[in-house]
């Protein structure tokens, strides 16, 4: 099948490459010229494994094409993924004028009967608002011009379908999330655009994929849902951490004892210094404002989203508590991104501990593997390192923010030799508290009952 996808980003990419590798003729539109000329020189804008790998061979046997052109997009494809950004306005509600915008040029660019499908993260109701928009400008195409003078419309009023398909996939295993799905969301209003969308995912209703195919409503609520329970799931093991530290009682094995239970499952109960990404945070916000515009107040997921603020300014607490003071002290940080095998900053948790600390009088040095060059870009004053060790030198203590597989095994002999004072506080919980204790470090966790909070 012919389909185009506008919106190059950590979504966009991976859907239009490995929809690409499923066979299809995919050609992607961005706006970001500077990322269209990169992927055009076989450049990945994101760091994301093996997708650079991907598109190469996408390209390089033809199913795969870059472009600024929406025009071109639209009037090559059958199937119109939206996949732009959504981010949340200063209210809180999602800034939909990205998605708006493409399904004016949508509308105006048409050609013939479109499947039009909305990946972007939208509000209940999106949708039918796009639909509107294209039936609108549709209209206004026709009186405008004479419809049999409009050479792209062949003296027809072209027809359209809206989709909602959107995306779970997560940053850092996202080929593979999207490649083998836990499961396949479409909202649809009609049998023949449910058959397209089966016939585009042909290879995982090969694999058995689950398929929930359900009204555009209900498929654009699942993926705001899903989000907040998941969102929920980690402020609940951290509220957990918080009375583990006062209780002398290890969240870790909590969080064994509880996932174990099959009910329950183990996915999403690790204690941390907080939730962040592109998503979690941005989500459950839209969620309230939601509910809140059909007069509905969300109690769960408010006290997720303030759980979650609580835990990240806690951190800075934690990290204080264990260095006695740290105004004028030099704080190493292990890891920026908000979660490993990325290189996304959006609202990670490292942005508000940096932040506190720096207000409090800290210097800052960091290394992350893959994403200091977003750091650069919205934080300050920061003294990026080449490697752990260039980090842990002349620092008066460690502190890890986000658990890299290359944190996990460090050479703690060689790191206690550079610091400055042996203290290292966790905040993803990799080691072994008994052992670094006999290692001689000052080591400080999360919800292991080793410390007492502030
Ligand atoms: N990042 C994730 O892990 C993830 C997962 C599931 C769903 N989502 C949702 O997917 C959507 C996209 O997220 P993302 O993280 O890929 O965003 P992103 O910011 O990385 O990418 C969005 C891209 O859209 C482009 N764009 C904006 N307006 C455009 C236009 N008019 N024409 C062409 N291109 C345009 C931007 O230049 C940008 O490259 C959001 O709604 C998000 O909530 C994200």
């Amino acid at each position: 099948m012919n389909i185009c996808v506008v919106g190059v980003g950590y979504v966009g990419l991976v859907v239009g490459t490995c929809l690409a590798d499923f066979g299809h003729n995919v050609v992607c539109v961005d706006t970001n010229k500077d990322k269209i000329d990169g992927l055009k020189n076989g450049i990945s804008p994101i760091y994301e494994l093996g997708l650079e790998e991907l598109i190469h061979r996408n390209v390089k046997e033809g199913r795969l094409s870059f472009t600024t052109d929406l025009k071109h997009g639209i009037q090559a494809s059958l199937a119109v993924y939206v996949a732009v950004n959504t981010p949340n306005k200063a209210d809180g509600t999602a800034d939909l004028s990205y998605v708006q915008a493409v399904a004016a040029k949508i509308a105006e660019e048409m050609d013939g009967y479109k499947v039009i499908i909305l990946k972007s993260t939208v509000p209940v109701g999106t949708c039918a608002k796009v639909r509107e928009i294209i039936s609108k400008k549709l209209e206004e195409r026709v009186s405008e011009k004479n419809l049999a003078a409009d050479v792209n419309l062949n003296g027809y009023l072209p027809t359209f379908s809206i989709v909602s398909n959107p995306e779970f996939l997560r940053e850092g295993s996202a080929i593979e999330d999207f490649m083998r799905p836990n499961r396949v969301v479409i909202g649809a209003e009609s049998d023949q655009v449910i058959a397209i969308m089966k016939d585009i995912y042909r290879p995982l209703y090969l694999l058995e994929t689950p398929m929930v195919i359900t009204n555009l409503e209900t498929a654009e609520l699942i993926k705001y849902a899903s989000n907040a329970f998941l969102a929920t799931k980690i402020s609940f093991i951290n509220e957990m951490s918080c009375i583990c530290e006062k209780v002398g009682a290890d969240v870790n094995m909590i969080a064994k004892g509880m996932g174990l239970d099959r009910r329950i499952g183990s996915k999403f109960l690790h204690t941390g210094p907080g939730y962040g990404g592109s998503c979690f945070p941005k989500d459950t916000q839209a969620l309230l404002s939601i509910a809140k515009e059909v007069g509905y107040e969300v109690k769960i997921v408010k006290s997720a989203i303030e759980v979650n603020e609580y835990q990240k300014k806690r951190m800075i607490s934690v990290i204080k508590q264990a260095m006695q003071d740290v105004e004028g002290k030099t704080i190493g940080i292990l890891g920026l991104a908000f979660k490993p095998n990325t290189d996304d900053m959006r609202d990670a948790a490292a942005i508000t501990i940096i932040n506190g600390l720096q207000e409090l009088g800290a210097k800052i040095k960091a290394f992350d593997p893959v994403s200091m060059d977003e750091a650069k870009k919205v934080l300050n004053n920061v003294e990026y390192c080449e490697s752990s060790f260039a980090v842990a030198e002349n620092s008066d203590a460690l502190v890890i923010l986000t658990e890299w597989n290359e944190f996990r095994q460090i050479d703690f002999s060689k790191i206690k030799e550079l610091l400055n004072a042996p203290v290292i506080i966790d905040t993803r919980n990799l080691y072994d508290p008994e052992r670094m204790l006999k290692l001689g470090f000052e080591y400080t966790c999360i919800g292991r009952g080793n410390f007492k909070s502030a």
